[in-house]
């Protein structure tokens, strides 16, 4: 059996990232609610991706690459996040985006002109069509311009990836076990890719077997979430060398509070930023982990998270796509 320090790490966060008590949203939903503030782990504007990136990044340095290509939808944290990582190690990031070109550059769009990232957009009815090809035109091109390049595969989805949320899940243990607290009895955190909870999976059946995950999808139905998120996990688990069995049946996934669409707000998830911000002064974001937490919210109100819980919540981070919605914020 291995651990998550056998594998090659290049260090980009702050670790461990703190485990705050949410104690005026919990006590209005009548549970102990605690929010791992994934959103701090610094490099790049943070986010959940920071963790994956360390892993990713270190096979990149290893494998002598100069050009990063990744994509993800318009506000897409990840291809921020590969900008930024890309350009600490001397990299050049392309990131091909599902949206057509904007009128203005904001939230993450305007961090990846920071970074001085390559865009390309595609055409939101065509994307899944021509994504596959495009990026690998950018890495065929790299190659004739004799450049080494690299895919990243959306969300930094990979078992390697996973491997980040295996180390949140220990590191979660370890300030646990230092306040002489208990493992959770529910940990909650917004799916986009599934390379977060599939990490989080496999770290929780190592350190807190009796610890459910509940995975808010902003994108996808359950089921297609369920099947590429045990192969994840088991894959993560092979890697590690630890003797998990996997299938879709063990992965809860609630996707009833994606709204119209990914990446388009909800009322639901707005109203959950509105009041975790006015409870606790804490932003969240409209296309994650606002939906995340009307999720939790809603799971507590019909009985499926249980009253009295100790419940873990997973910032993912996302604040930067807070501003290009700000009119329909203002305006619910
Ligand atoms: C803020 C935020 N939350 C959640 C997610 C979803 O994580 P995953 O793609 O690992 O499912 C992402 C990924 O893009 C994200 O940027």
């Amino acid at each position: 059996m291995k651990t998550v320090d056998d594998f090659e790490r290049v260090p980009l966060g702050f670790f461990p990232t703190p485990l705050e008590s949410l104690s005026n949203v919990g006590a209005s939903l009548g549970i102990e609610l605690t929010i791992k503030r994934d959103d701090y782990t610094g490099f790049g504007g943070g986010g959940n991706k920071v963790r994956k990136l360390e892993y990713l990044m270190a096979e990149a340095c290893r494998q002598g690459i100069n050009t990063v290509i990744t994509t993800g939808g318009h506000q897409s944290n990840h291809a921020r996040m590969v900008a930024a990582a890309a350009r600490k190690f001397g990299m050049k990031p392309i990131l091909v985006l599902r949206g057509n070109p904007p009128e203005q550059y904001q939230g993450n769009l305007l961090l990846d002109k920071l970074f001085g990232a390559e865009l390309q957009f595609l055409d939101p009815d065509q994307y899944f069509d021509l994504i596959a090809g495009a990026m690998q035109a950018h890495a065929d091109a790299a190659t004739a311009r004799g450049e080494k390049a690299l895919i990243i595969p959306l969300g930094g989805a990979t078992p390697l990836g996973a491997l980040g949320y295996v180390r949140a899940v220990e590191e979660m243990d370890a300030q646990l076990k230092a306040r002489g607290e208990s493992a959770p009895q529910v940990i909650v955190a917004p799916t986009g890719s599934g390379g977060t909870l599939a990490g989080l999976y496999v770290g929780a059946r190592h350190y807190w077997p009796q610890t459910k995950i509940v995975g808010i999808s902003v994108s996808a139905k359950a089921q297609w979430f369920q099947d590429r998120i045990s192969t994840m996990a088991q894959d993560c688990a092979d890697l590690l060398e630890w003797p998990q069995q996997w299938s879709p049946e063990d992965i809860w996934i609630e996707d009833g509070f994606v709204g119209t669409a990914y990446g388009v707000p909800s009322d639901g998830g707005i109203e959950a930023i509105y009041r975790v911000a006015q409870a606790e002064g804490v932003l969240l974001d409209p296309v994650y982990t606002g939906k995340a937490m009307h999720g939790l919210i809603s799971l507590v109100e019909q009985g499926k998270i249980a009253q009295g819980d100790k419940v873990v919540f997973v910032h993912c981070g996302g604040s930067p796509a807070l501003y290009p919605f700000s009119q329909r914020l203002l305006e619910q």
